[in-house]
């Protein structure tokens, strides 16, 4: 029989709306220019601070509207294009997946790694042809991918990496954060994101050149200087001098941005022992893999476990009725129809987990009952 929650049913995404995010939202609206302005500006040196990044590096932050739009800019600016292939974990997002075709390109698809689930690097060479423009490197809930194999590959072929770290803003590799190691990343901070600005993306770009055209991109293509627009006033006239989308970030999305971005370390810290507890509660179950990640580096998105019994569907309904919400991420990118005549190598792990894996709620400052609750809901499943 389901053991009863005297709460709520315990969603598996809660977002941390409190009144500092309210006040910043009222703020930007009582500014009155609510386009992209000031506050887009702070929110990208906020980025650029949690990266670290280094002045030497000329790495540079760009706000857009979406992780998405993030992709899809990235992907165009490397020149990405009709008739090109991008290399990407089958085990993805579709969001990376519908980039790619924006491109005219096809996504080509390599397996995960069993332990992290983000992509296995000795996979990546043997699918490399002339036509490879890009390898998606994503980094997954609470692990990062090989990044230095990754330079490395990328050095052997001439082929740029962009690094989606939807999942990984704030976290660390190797000590570096998360920001640093290629000259493409992208981070998402839409609703269920460890930091959300409602909706929104930022890219980190390395070279001041790349960074104009990012901004005339974003804007439709208007050339119009953003360092007015960050002063919240315009320009009337500008130039186009290539192809934009309406891709900017507004100042109300930005501010509540800014006021998530002050948590971070609340944020970051009580994410890393949620999931500290469910690895060391469920490690011992044996028809449950719990993953036991580098928790203390990474700013955990997901914690999710693999079903081992074959009986994921019937777990998800009792835990259901125990008042828990789970989740599925995700479905594999080659089993789409849209997407089924796409290059591919083979994809034993990841056909395997897509069939196992189930997300558990995981929030910021997610009570330790909710928590337990979990637990014990999942522990008393037969
Ligand atoms: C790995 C990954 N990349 C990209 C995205 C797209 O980000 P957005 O939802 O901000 O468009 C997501 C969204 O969840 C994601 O999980």
């Amino acid at each position: 029989m389901a053991i009863t929650n005297n709460s709520k049913q315990i969603p598996v995404f809660k977002p941390l709306i409190e009144k500092e995010e309210i006040a910043a939202a009222i703020e930007s609206l009582e500014l009155g220019w609510l386009g992209m302005g000031s506050y887009v500006k702070e929110f990208e040196d906020q980025v650029a601070s949690v990266c670290k990044l280094d002045a030497k590096s000329d790495r540079h932050v760009v706000a857009v509207s979406t992780g998405h739009a993030a992709l899809h800019l990235s992907l165009l600016m490397m020149g990405v294009g009709p008739g090109d292939e991008v290399i990407t974990p089958s085990f993805n997002n579709a969001a990376d997946f519908q980039a790619i075709r924006a491109c005219g390109a096809d996504p080509v698809f390599v397996d995960v790694k069993e332990d992290t689930l983000c992509i296995d690097v000795s996979k990546i060479e043997k699918m490399i042809t002339k036509k490879t423009k890009c390898i998606i490197a994503m980094d997954y809930d609470i692990f990062v991918c090989d990044h230095d194999e990754l330079i490395e590959i990328g050095r052997r072929h001439k082929i740029s990496i962009l690094h989606d770290a939807a999942h990984s803003f704030g976290s660390y590799y190797k000590g570096n954060p998360v920001g640093n190691q290629h000259d493409w990343t992208m981070f998402s901070f839409d609703p269920v994101k460890t930091i959300t600005c409602i909706d929104g993306g930022a890219i980190v770009v390395a070279g001041h050149e790349n960074i104009k055209r990012l901004q005339a991109k974003r804007l439709i293509g208007m050339t119009q200087p953003a360092a007015q627009m960050y002063t919240n006033s315009r320009a009337w006239t500008y130039d186009i001098e290539e192809l934009g989308f309406r891709y900017h970030m507004a100042n109300l999305h930005a501010a509540i941005g800014i006021a998530q971005i002050k948590k971070i370390d609340e944020i970051r810290s009580s994410r890393q022992k949620t999931c500290q507890l469910y690895c060391d509660e469920l490690a011992n179950i044996d028809w449950i893999e719990a993953p036991r990640g580098e928790f203390g580096s990474m700013n955990p998105f997901l914690y999710y476990i693999r079903v081992l019994n074959g009986k994921r569907a019937e777990l998800r309904e009792y835990l259901k009725a125990c008042g828990v919400d789970t989740g599925i991420h995700w479905q594999a990118g080659h089993t789409f129809k849209y997407l089924s005549n796409c290059r591919r190598g083979s994809l034993d792990i990841t056909e395997q987990i897509v069939n196992e894996i189930v997300s558990l709620p995981l929030h910021s400052k997610m009570n330790k009952y909710d928590v337990m609750h979990v637990i014990e809901s999942i522990k008393s499943f037969v």
